[in-house]
């Protein structure tokens, strides 16, 4: 009955805070992001996660809620190089953007060299760290995936490239397990994927075995968070191509996409499709909830003009 009711509270926090989720509050909360130049975000990043605890560690219940509640974002940057960090005014706005995090996602990097990641992650605040994926991809075109992470918010746990025997993937995803160290008891699995265009119906069906197979390497106690560009709308996958698929994630209701498919979350005027998403698997919110409050909220941010 407790569980029951914990459920219901906790799908109720959802909702409200996706229904107050208003994308301009929570970007203009951090500072306007209007661009001198061209703006480097292909697709803005764009949710935040929180999860606020209390109660479960007998500890001060009232403790202020921006210490315990985590950021977490997924930035497609594209084509991610020497070039784009050589172009006036914008390692800055990716500096800026990146900042506004705890953990974050950066995908479509191509830079073999390393060396604009590594000249990135000088930029940052000195409490940010970064894991890096092995370079992905069939052919000679690779990208690589990064999750940077403030030490002072979380401990990197472990991390997990996916191997993908079969080969379905183009870029298999790449996970890292985090630890808030506010939260006490929470592990966080945060599974990066950026999909394959024109395979993101048939990837984005693979990606509960991923998850699957993430938790036996990290753990059963761990949650899952899938997040990245999946391509997973307009002509790619959107909701009723995932559906006549069959797809796992889309049909399942144990879990639960943050954004909706209304939502835009790319940069150019002429795209609005929702092809950056976050899932989660629902035990997040219900194994949490019941331990600590959990509080799901998805902020979209304001869409990034250049000009
Ligand atoms: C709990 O935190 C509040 C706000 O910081 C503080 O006023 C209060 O004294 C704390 N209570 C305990 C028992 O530590
Ligand atoms: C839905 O997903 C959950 C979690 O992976 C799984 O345990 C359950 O069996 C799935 N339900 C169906 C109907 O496939």
């Amino acid at each position: 009955m407790i569980r029951i009711v914990s459920q219901i509270v906790s799908l109720v926090l959802l909702m409200v805070i996706l229904t107050e989720g208003n994308p301009q509050q929570v970007i203009d909360a951090s500072g306007q992001c209007h661009c001198p130049c061209e703006c480097s975000a292909q697709h803005r990043p764009l949710f935040q996660v929180s999860a606020r605890g209390s109660a479960a560690t007998g500890r001060n219940a009232s403790t202020s809620t921006s210490s315990r509640r985590l950021k977490i974002g997924a930035f497609n940057i594209k084509t991610f190089g020497r070039s784009k960090m050589s172009k006036p005014g914008v390692p800055q706005r990716i500096k800026q953007i990146i900042e506004r995090y705890d953990v974050i996602l950066v995908q479509e990097i191509l830079d073999r060299s390393g060396e604009s990641v590594r000249q990135l992650h000088r930029m940052l605040s000195r409490t940010y760290e970064f894991v890096i994926s092995d370079r992905l991809g069939r052919g000679r075109y690779k990208e690589q995936y990064a999750f940077f992470y403030r030490t002072d918010r979380v401990s990197l746990l472990n991390f997990h490239q996916s191997t993908d025997r079969e080969d379905a993937f183009e870029r298999e995803p790449f996970s890292v397990l985090v630890a808030p160290k506010q939260i006490n008891n929470v592990k966080l699995a945060l599974i990066g994927f950026h999909a394959k265009p024109t395979d993101a119906v048939k990837e984005i069906g693979r990606l509960a075995d991923v998850i699957g197979e993430v938790r036996r390497q990290f753990g059963a106690d761990v949650e899952p968070i899938v997040l990245g560009d999946l391509n997973a709308d307009c002509d790619y996958a959107d909701r009723r191509r995932r559906l006549r698929a069959g797809d796992a994630l889309t049909t399942n209701t144990s879990y639960v996409w943050l954004i909706g498919d209304d939502v835009d979350t790319t940069t150019r005027d002429s795209t609005s499709c929702a092809y950056d998403r976050c899932v989660l698997w629902l035990l997040v919110v219900v194994v949490v909830a019941v331990v600590v409050v959990v509080v799901v909220m998805c902020g979209g941010l304001r869409r990034e003009r250049s000009g």
